[in-house]
């Protein structure tokens, strides 16, 4: 191959990937059933979201549980203003309710907003296990920031649950800071788990 044709072709190949790179996240990405759950909780989102929110109510069967989260801008600075909503499954293991029929989307969800120095707050239960035995207990956070779109945290999974797959561990050691197996502590006799957040700098969907 001639050398000119060459360097046009890799030029080219480095545009498409600039282009791919930079091309808006869309819906068509998405899981159809996550989606449609997300879709769903957009009815039950709050108009005003304040650093502290609440994902089960105070009636909700389980052990109490804080989340104290943290949320970081790509350059390592405090994100202030960044919606977080966050669900999990019951103390029964479900997602949806009764059977994980009974409702269109996650049954103990919740939606909080960082304060000026990036820090939000949960107040909930611990999740238990996947009823199927599927995954042990776990927080799925989604993060919302004016400057890098919509996107996924990693689940957040109990450094104190032996279900805990030891690669699980590997991996979230291996993240330093930002590993999403986190210790629980317990504060004023209450369940509490520290969350840190690192945005990326491009949307997910
Ligand atoms: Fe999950």
């Amino acid at each position: 191959m001639a050398k000119r044709t060459r360097r046009a072709l890799i030029t080219l190949a480095l545009i498409i990937l600039g282009l791919l790179a930079t091309a808006p996240a869309t819906f068509a990405d998405v899981d159809p059933a996550w989606l449609a759950s997300w879709q769903e909780a957009q009815k039950q989102r709050p108009k005003r979201l304040l650093t502290s929110g609440r994902i089960a109510s105070a009636e909700e069967p389980g052990s109490p549980l804080v989340i104290l989260g943290l949320v970081l801008n790509p350059d390592g600075s405090p994100a202030a203003g960044v919606a977080v909503h966050a669900y999990h499954r019951d103390s029964a293991g479900y997602e949806f309710g009764k059977d994980d029929k009974a409702s269109k989307t996650w049954r103990l969800q919740g939606w909080a907003e960082t304060d000026s120095v990036g820090v939000f707050r949960f107040e909930t239960i611990r999740p238990a296990a996947d009823h199927l035995g599927r995954e042990p207990g776990h927080i799925h956070f989604t993060l919302e920031s004016e400057k890098f779109g919509r996107q996924w945290a990693p689940k957040v999974f109990f450094a104190d649950d032996p279900q805990v797959s030891t690669a699980l561990r590997k991996k979230s050691d291996k993240a330093g800071d930002l590993g999403n197996v986190r210790a629980v502590k317990v504060v004023d006799e209450v369940q509490t788990v520290g969350v840190r957040f690192k945005l990326k700098r491009k949307a997910d969907f």
